[in-house]
């Protein structure tokens, strides 16, 4: 039988089912899905539809809005807050949160980093799209920023869509990381990658290595061992790959292993890091634990991480639990722990 896999939207009802939910979830989950499947389809058409090239203007970082940042940005914005199940989002490229209209009527918050890794749009490798989802904490009637800043253990879901080779959702509401497919033909996601795990041990890294003059010593110590290769401390060959699409390189680890990292430098420390706590650190956080791995700043757990500020900076380790505890281990005893 062709259609004998399950799609993303009767996984999501199943799953309501179990938990007992009233089913505003899963028709949270359907605004996201709609907007992921609009995102590809732009992403697609690339420079057939004009999509490719920077919109003149800069986001909230100070960074070059890409045409297709504004476009996801947008397209993210206008569908969730049509199916009204959020109270208020906040993006990437917005300096404020977005309160939804109707105030506090919806019970979730939305953050979510629209197109990430942009610089790859216009040389047509892949994209994504990162999201996280909180309860509206209770009592809550006027939405502020403060409502937001909660620490990532307390996400109740977290996804993203990755526009490669093949559109894929992968989502977690706290109980593992599944995998779905866009088939194009019939417009939906089928579940192709059920609870994905990450192996505790890897032989793949992934390190923007242009930073190497400004890495702390942990740091420079572990890759330094990992390119020894088998005449090394560590006994065997590794390989490194660098995508630039946080996405990306988080889906490869959740297939085959690895360890990312995105560290606090001498050029970045000032500002906490390069990637974004809210919309990028805390939601692949989640994804890695839930299927097994460990997701560190190097010095602690991210998602314990009390945030300060909506768009605040945090270095990043994330991937196999073996190496990720190795490089803490060597971070602590850089800092005398
Ligand atoms: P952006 O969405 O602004 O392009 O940021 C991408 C992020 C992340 O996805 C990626 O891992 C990293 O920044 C790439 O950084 P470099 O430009 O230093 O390679």
């Amino acid at each position: 039988m062709p259609y004998s896999r399950i799609t993303m939207t009767h996984f999501l009802l199943q799953e309501q089912r179990r938990k007992g939910g009233s089913g505003s979830f899963t028709a949270l989950m359907t605004d996201i899905i709609f907007a992921c499947k609009m995102i590809a389809h732009e992403v697609n058409r690339g420079a057939l539809a004009g999509n490719h090239g920077l919109a003149g203007s800069e986001n909230i970082q100070g960074e070059d809005q890409k045409k297709l940042d504004v476009l996801a940005n947008d397209i993210f914005l206008h569908m969730n807050e049509l199916g009204g199940n959020y109270a208020g989002m906040a993006s990437e490229e917005l300096e404020d949160i977005h309160a939804v209209t109707g105030g506090a009527e919806g019970k979730y918050l939305l953050l979510f980093d629209p197109l990430d890794g942009s610089s790859n749009i216009d040389i047509n490798v892949s994209v994504g799209s990162i999201f996280s989802i909180l309860r509206l904490p209770e009592g809550a009637n006027t939405i502020q920023e403060a409502a937001f800043l909660r620490k990532g253990v307390e996400q109740v879901a977290a996804g993203y869509a990755l526009y490669g080779s093949s559109t894929m959702m992968v989502i977690t509401t706290g109980n593992g990381v599944n995998g779905f497919t866009l088939d194009n033909n019939v417009g939906m996601f089928m579940l192709t990658h059920p609870d994905m795990q990450i192996p505790a041990d890897t032989k793949e890294f992934a390190i923007n290595a242009s930073r190497s003059r400004f890495w702390e010593p942990p740091v420079k110590r572990y890759i330094d061992e990992c390119q020894a290769g088998k005449d090394g401390p560590r006994g065997k060959d590794f390989n490194m790959r660098w995508v630039a699409s946080m996405v990306a390189e988080v889906h490869r680890i959740l297939i085959r292993g690895g360890v990312f990292m995105y560290p606090a430098d001498s050029e970045n420390m000032k500002k906490g890091g390069k990637l974004r706590l809210m919309y990028e650190a805390n939601p692949m956080a989640f994804i890695v634990e839930q299927a097994g791995g460990l997701a560190s700043t190097g010095r602690g757990r991210i998602m314990d991480l009390p945030p300060t500020h909506l768009h605040q900076r945090v270095p990043v380790v994330l991937g196999s639990k073996n190496e990720v505890e190795r490089i803490d281990a060597y971070h602590a005893e850089f800092d005398g722990k």
